[in-house]
C-alpha cells in the first residue's frame, strides 16, 4: 500500500498559515497590504481583544468581482503576478497568492467585496477550510472588508502562544505605523475595543507627511531629525534620520523601506551603523525613518514567506550607498543646521511647543536622563570622566610617540597657532559684541561667552537665546577630528613584526587577502600569502601594536568578504585617537579666558560632527529666549 498521499487542502494551507500567521498582527499585515495593492485612498481597522477576537479591515480600493471571491479564498490564486517575469520586477506587496488562504485556514474569516460603483456587494465564508462556494449578496460600497474571528480556533497550538491583548494590539498598532509611514497618501483609522487609537489622514505634501511622521514617531523625533534626499547611481535614499543625541536604548525607531516594502535587513543594518558608529553613545540606538528607491529588477522579494527579507543583486553597491549618504549627512551637521532642524521641522509639522514631548524641558535633555544607569555613572558631578576601565585603558596602552605628537594636539594647552589666531580674532569680536551682543546677522551660531559655569560649562549668548556647552566634552570632539584627519594626511607608521604571525584561513579568505594586499598596504600591514589556507602578517601599523592583530586581520577578510570593504583598522585606530583626545582635552575645572571659550566655539561650528563628543554624548544645547520666557511665565 501506497505511504505517500496527498495532503488534504486544509492541512496544507495550516501548514503554509504556519509561516505567515504568526500572529493577529500578521494577518493585519496581510490584509492591510492587500488593500494597499488594490489602491485604496482610505482603510478603517477595527480590532477587538488585541485582534484575538475580531479583525475587520475595511477599505475602498478596486474590489474582488464576484466571480473571483472564491478564487481570492483559495491557495496559489492571485492577480498580481501571471509568470515568472513578472516576479523579477513585481511592484505589489503581495504576489504569492497564500494570503486569504492561509488565514482563512486558521479562523472564521468573511469576505465581502463589491467592484462596481454600486452598493450591492458579495460576501463569501471560510471557516477553517476551503470556502464553501456560497455567495451571499451583502450590503457594500466599492472596495473589500475581511473580517476575521477567532483566530487560531482550530489550531490550539498556535493559540497558546498569543500573548495578552494589550501585547498583541501593540503588535498590530506596530504594523498600521509601519504601513502608514510608507503610504502617506492612504488614510489610516485604527479602532480597538471601538475607541480610536489612530486617526491617520491623507495628505502628499512636505508639511503633511511631517506631520504624519510625527504623528507616528512622535514631536520630539521630528524636532531632532535631518532631511535627507540623496540620489546616485539609479539609487534614491530619502526620509529622516534623528541626530546621534536622539537616540535609543532599543532599536525600536527604526523604520527602513525598499520601494515601499518595510524590510528588516541586516546589510542595511550594517550600513546604517556604521554610519553612525562614531557618533553614537556606546550601547544606543539609532532612529530613522529611511525610503530606498531602488529598480525592482535589482532586488529579490521572494526570500521570505513574510517578505520582511529582501536580497540586493548587487549588496555591496547598496551598501556603499547608504554608508557614505548617511555618513555624509551626519558629519556635515553644525551647529547651524541643528539649530534651524528643530524650529523649521516642528512647525512644519504643525506642533506647538506645549505638544513636544517633555513639555517645558528640551528633548535632548529628556533623552539623556533615560540613558542607562551605567552610562550616567560613567560621569561624576564634576562633569568629569568616571569610567574606570577607559583611564585602565589609556595607562595600559603605549602610545608611539612618533606616531602622534602630543605636542601638536595640544593636550590640556588649547593654544595652538590655530586657536591663538581664533582667539585674538574672536576674543575681540567678543569683547566688542558682549554690550551690543544681539545684532542677530553677524552673530555666530554658537554665540559669543558670556561666562563659564563651575568650570564645567560655557554659557554663550546667541541670536536665539542662551547656549550651554559642555567644555569637555566639545574640545574632545574638536581634538579627535583633528587627530583623525592628521592620521589621515600622514603616511601610517608602520613596523616589522619581529617574529611575524602566521593565520590559518579559508581558501576563500587566503584569495581576498592576494586581492587587497594594497588595501592592506595602505594601512600599514604587509600580508603575505603563506599557503592554500594561510597568510603571514608582517608588518603592522605602530598604532596597532598592542592590539590583537590577528583578530583585526580576520574580521577586516570577513567583512571585505560580505560588504566589499571593511573599516575595522580605521575603526580601531579611531578608538585609539578617541581615548587620546578624550585624555588630551581640556579638563573640568580649568578657568577658560572668554577668548579660550570664543575660541572653542568657533571651533566647534567648523568642526564635522560637533554635535556629539566622541562617546555621543552632547555637546552643547540650545535653550531659545521663548523657552526661557516660558520659565518665567513671561507673555502669557
Ligand atoms: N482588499 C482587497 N481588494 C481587492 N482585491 C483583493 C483584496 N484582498 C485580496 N484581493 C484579491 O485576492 C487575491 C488573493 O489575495 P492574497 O492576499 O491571498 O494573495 P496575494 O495578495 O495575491 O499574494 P500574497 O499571498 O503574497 O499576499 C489577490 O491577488 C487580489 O486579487
Ligand atoms: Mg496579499
Amino acid at each position: 500500500m501506497s505511504k505517500i498521499k496527498l495532503l488534504p487542502p486544509r492541512l496544507a494551507n495550516q501548514i503554509a498559515a504556519g509561516e505567515v500567521v504568526e500572529r493577529p498582527a500578521s494577518v493585519i499585515k496581510e490584509m492591510l497590504e492587500n488593500s494597499l495593492d488594490a489602491g485604496a485612498s482610505r482603510i478603517d481597522i477595527d480590532v477587538e481583544n488585541g485582534g484575538i477576537k475580531t479583525m475587520r479591515i475595511r477599505d475602498n480600493g478596486h474590489g474582488i468581482e464576484r466571480g473571483d471571491l472564491a478564487l481570492a479564498l483559495s491557495r496559489h490564486a492571485t492577480s498580481k503576478i501571471y509568470v515568472l517575469d513578472d516576479l523579477e520586477a513585481v511592484g505589489t506587496l503581495g504576489f504569492r497568492g497564500e494570503a486569504l488562504a492561509s488565514v482563512s485556514s486558521v479562523s472564521r474569516l468573511t469576505l465581502t467585496s463589491n467592484a462596481e460603483d454600486s452598493a450591492q456587494g458579495w460576501s463569501a465564508k471560510a471557516e477553517g477550510q476551503e470556502m464553501v462556494a456560497e455567495l451571499v449578496p451583502a450590503p457594500h460600497q466599492q472596495g473589500t472588508t475581511v473580517e476575521v474571528r477567532d483566530l487560531f480556533f482550530n489550531t490550539p497550538a498556535r493559540r497558546k502562544f498569543l500573548r495578552t491583548e494589550k501585547t498583541e494590539f501593540n503588535r498590530i498598532e506596530e504594523v498600521v505605523k509601519r504601513l502608514a509611514l510608507a503610504n502617506f497618501d492612504v488614510t489610516f483609522e485604527l479602532r480597538h475595543n471601538q475607541r480610536t487609537i489612530h486617526s491617520l489622514r491623507s495628505g502628499t505634501s512636505e508639511a503633511e507627511k511631517n506631520r504624519r511622521v510625527a504623528q507616528i514617531c512622535g514631536p520630539a523625533f521630528m524636532e531632532n531629525a535631518l532631511v535627507v534626499d540623496i540620489e546616485r547611481h539609479g539609487l534614491r535614499l530619502w526620509g529622516w534620520v534623528a541626530l546621534p543625541t536622539f537616540s535609543r536604548s532599543q532599536a525600536d525607531l527604526q523604520h527602513f523601506y525598499v520601494n515601499g516594502r518595510a524590510i528588516k535587513d541586516k546589510l542595511v543594518s550594517h550600513a546604517v551603523r556604521k554610519a553612525y558608529s562614531d557618533v553614537l553613545y556606546h550601547g544606543r540606538h539609532p532612529a530613522f525613518v529611511l525610503y530606498l528607491e531602488i529598480d525592482p529588477a535589482t532586488v529579490d522579494v521572494n526570500v521570505h514567506p513574510t517578505k520582511h527579507e529582501v536580497r540586493f543583486r548587487d549588496g555591496r553597491t547598496v551598501h556603499g550607498f547608504i554608508y557614505s549618504s548617511l555618513h555624509h549627512a551626519l558629519a556635515d551637521i553644525r551647529p547651524d543646521d541643528q539649530l534651524t532642524t528643530a524650529s523649521s521641522l516642528a512647525s512644519a509639522a504643525g506642533l506647538s511647543d506645549a505638544s513636544s514631548a517633555g513639555q517645558d524641558l528640551p528633548s535632548a535633555i529628556i533623552d539623556q536622563q533615560s540613558m542607562p544607569l551605567a552610562a550616567q555613572a560613567a560621569l561624576s558631578p564634576d562633569g568629569r570622566f568616571n569610567n574606570g576601565a577607559e583611564s585602565v585603558n589609556y595607562a595600559s596602552q603605549s602610545f608611539a610617540p612618533t606616531a602622534f605628537s602630543p605636542v601638536t594636539f595640544a593636550p590640556t594647552n588649547m593654544e595652538t597657532p590655530q586657536i591663538r589666531e581664533a582667539m585674538q580674532f574672536y576674543g575681540q569680536a567678543a569683547g566688542s559684541s558682549s554690550q551690543a551682543s544681539s545684532s542677530a546677522e553677524d552673530t555666530p551660531p554658537l554665540g559669543y561667552a558670556i561666562a563659564q559655569l563651575k568650570g564645567i560649562y560655557i554659557l554663550a549668548e546667541n541670536a536665539q537665546g542662551l547656549i550651554v556647552v559642555d567644555m569637555h566634552a566639545a574640545h574632545e570632539r574638536v581634538v579627535y577630528e583633528r587627530m583623525k584627519t592628521a592620521f589621515e594626511q600622514g603616511s601610517v607608521q608602520a613596523q616589522p613584526l619581529l617574529v611575524p604571525q602566521t593565520l590559518a584561513v579559508s581558501e576563500k579568505e587566503v584569495a581576498c587577502a592576494e586581492s587587497h594586499v594594497e588595501v592592506f598596504q595602505q594601512l600599514g600591514f604587509v600580508v603575505e600569502i603563506a599557503g592554500p589556507e594561510s597568510v603571514l602578517i608582517r608588518q603592522i601599523p605602530v598604532s596597532l601594536k598592542n592590539a590583537n592583530v590577528e583578530q583585526l586581520v580576520r574580521d577586516v577578510l570577513s567583512d571585505i568578504i560580505q560588504y566589499g570593504s571593511s573599516d575595522r583598522i580605521k575603526q580601531h585606530v579611531n578608538e585609539l585617537l578617541s581615548t587620546m583626545a578624550c585624555h588630551g582635552s581640556v579638563r573640568a575645572n580649568r578657568q577658560l579666558t572668554m577668548p579660550e571659550m570664543n575660541a572653542l566655539l568657533r571651533d566647534m561650528e567648523a568642526t564635522e560632527r560637533s554635535g556629539q563628543c566622541n562617546h555621543g554624548r552632547p555637546t552643547w544645547m540650545h535653550f531659545s529666549l521663548a523657552e526661557i520666557d516660558k520659565w518665567f511665565m513671561r507673555g502669557q
